[in-house]
């Protein structure tokens, strides 16, 4: 997730620009760069780190320019380095592009290009598009970038600007975001309204595949063959926090809803077009692989959960003993580890320091170590000998949710494809799984946009007075469970306990009395016939069941009081979709009561302390 901002029009833009990158810093901050054009040339600035560092150099750069493009960036292939910052050049320095997004088929265009003699001078994908759109120019920029994407496969929007018409940018969109603002002898472009609010509240937002050119005094929607498109524009009455938020009412509302794009992210790049998983930078060679005996799996909260839900499907697929801990409990142990273990430590902010501590740990034991993280160049990613990354952006709310997707689909890539490697699926069993993953981000965003979200929030304000919480459910559903009692702990402070539900008749069982609420994940899948009795048992104590079942079970709603339908899926992508309604309940028990979600009490976004 990166951010990107246009200006075309009667001011000098420098400044402009950089005030536009501030209010988009909330979607990444690892590098920086301004592209300007001045007097048919173009001046560029890149930086390494957040924007202050942008803004020391700022003063380099003259401030008469009236058009320019800028980005803060997110990295996702590339380190970040001046190098990969953006905005890209072409090999003639005729066009500079941003590029928010992924182009899953960097690779073939760039070998394509550099095959015509192209030279790239980073690491990045969103470089092949200056390249594309060079080969493309035949003195019109809007055919030019429309050719380019024509080429192009993945999720991205990109601006783009040449010496050759020094007075239009022209920007398109597929499947991420771009607003246009309308000034007064002035327009703006930008991945989101707040960073050109205290400018423009007349904005157009796009469609995917429509080209968007734009100069100080016009702007031109067309679709790739150049026919136009009439849009009409609108007033937004947001005020600057709730467009940070993009109109939510809280980070972790807005990253709720951005679970789909975090999933399709990650994914991608990741299935061959045969259904086969591919991973690279594992630090793992095949022979490695099928010499492997044992996965140790480490990590704190949320990440914890998401490992656990990584144990089944390794076991299941890879068929590797997993043994999982949290990394506070591995890190005092004395572990039996050999050179045929593999650890996994799971941490979004690659920053946790029990995490490092137990990465640590299991190295000097001479286990590899492969980190899954969402956060290139963390201390997790200098300490591991492999890297799989999560794609999920950043992440602003302290409760966990968008990562918590991200690090469930990178464990369940992992397991398929340790499986596939030590050959123990046949290949149709996992073209048919693949397809399957392929389908998880629509399904997800078919279900947020469903209208189901005032249901779960009808109930959540219905119990939210309630003071225990219980939350039973077995094998892959029990850390859907855990997850989802963390999630109300976390931001409405009520106490819940997570049971493996099969657990319950030894303890606590004890807890239940008349009205109880439990909830009760019990999605399709091999257990499910054993939760209904455990169901049955919570009912006869007069307890409240809250069950997140599979859409078509209709038989469980006469048995639970209330039912949170999830798409139906294979039972190892469950949680996918079943962890959402738990996320969406503790949102909304929480903000019923009135806490503050995207800040609770006592707690950290990243703890790097023990
Ligand atoms: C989750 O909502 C919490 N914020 C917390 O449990 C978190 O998952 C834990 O601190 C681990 O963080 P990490 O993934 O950055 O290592």
């Amino acid at each position: 997730m990166c951010g990107i901002v246009g200006y075309a029009g009667d001011r000098p833009c420098r400044d402009i620009l950089f005030r536009g990158l501030r209010k988009l810093e909330y979607r990444g901050y690892d590098s920086a760069g301004i592209s300007v054009i001045t007097e048919g040339q173009f001046d560029l600035l890149h930086s390494v780190g957040n924007l202050d560092r942008l803004e020391e150099i700022l003063n380099q750069m003259p401030n008469q320019s009236h058009l320019g493009i800028a980005h803060t960036r997110w990295a996702t292939h590339g380190r970040p380095s001046n190098e990969n910052a953006h905005p890209h050049l072409d090999c003639t320095g005729r066009f500079a592009i941003v590029l928010n997004g992924i182009v899953e088929n960097y690779l073939a265009l760039r070998e394509q290009l550099q095959g015509e003699g192209h030279e790239f001078t980073s690491e990045t994908d969103a470089e092949v598009v200056a390249h594309l759109i060079e080969r493309a120019f035949r003195g019109d920029l809007r055919e030019a970038a429309a050719e380019a994407f024509r080429q192009m496969e993945g999720h991205f929007t990109y601006v783009a600007i040449t010496t050759e018409d020094p007075e239009t940018m022209v920007a398109v969109r597929k499947e991420t975001p771009l607003v246009i603002g309308l000034g007064e002898k002035e327009n703006f472009l930008a991945s989101a309204v707040t960073a050109f609010l205290s400018e423009t509240r007349t904005v157009i937002f796009p469609d995917d595949a429509e080209l968007v050119t734009v100069t100080r005094d016009s702007v031109v929607i067309t679709d790739l063959d150049g026919n136009v498109i009439e849009r009409q524009a609108e007033e937004v009455d947001w005020d600057e926090d709730a467009a940070e938020k993009g109109g939510y009412e809280t980070f972790m509302l807005k990253e709720i809803n951005e679970q789909p794009t975090a999933l399709a992210d990650t994914l991608a790049e990741r299935v061959t077009h045969e259904g086969r998983v591919e991973l690279e930078g594992l630090g793992l060679e095949d022979g490695d692989i099928r010499r492997l005996r044992q996965v140790i799996i480490v990590a704190c909260g949320t990440s914890h959960h998401a490992g656990l839900v990584g144990k089944y499907a390794l076991e299941k697929w890879a068929r590797l003993p997993v043994e999982i801990d949290v990394a506070s409990e591995f890190r005092y142990r004395d572990p039996v580890i050999g050179p045929d273990t593999l650890t996994i430590a799971i941490t979004q902010s690659g920053e946790t320091a029990d995490t490092l501590a137990a990465m640590r740990l299991a190295r000097q034991a001479g286990s590899k170590v492969l980190a899954i993280t969402n956060i290139v160049g963390s201390q997790a990613t200098r300490e591991a000998d492999g890297v799989l990354f999560t794609r999920a952006g950043l992440e602003i709310g302290v409760a966990a949710t968008k990562t918590f997707e991200a690090q469930v689909l990178a464990v369940i890539l992992l397991a398929l494809y340790l499986a596939e490697v030590r050959g123990h699926l046949a290949d149709e069993y996992v073209k048919q799984l693949t397809e399957e993953i392929r389908r998880v981000p629509t399904m997800l965003n078919g279900y947020l946009e469903d209208g189901r979200l005032a249901q779960i929030e009808a109930v959540a304000t219905r119990y939210a007075k309630e003071r225990f919480f219980l939350y039973l459910g077995r094998n892959i559903g029990l850390p859907v469970c855990m997850e989802g009692a963390l999630k109300l702990k976390e931001i409405s402070y009520i106490p819940s306990e997570s049971y493996a539900a099969g657990e319950m008749k030894h303890g606590p069982i004890a807890l239940l009395d008349e009205g109880s609420p439990v909830v009760v994940v019990a999605t399709d899948g091999h257990t499910y016939e054993k939760l209904i009795s455990n169901i049955q048992e919570v009912k006869a104590r007069g307890a409240h069941v809250i069950a997140v079942a599979s859409e078509g079970n209709k038989a469980i709603a006469d048995m639970a009081d209330e039912v949170f339908y999830v798409p139906k899926t294979d039972e190892v992508l469950s949680p996918l979709l079943a962890t959402v309604p738990l996320q969406l309940f503790a949102y909304y028990v929480a903000t019923a009561n009135g806490e503050s979600v995207d800040q609770p009490r006592n707690l950290a976004k990243t703890v790097t302390v023990e």
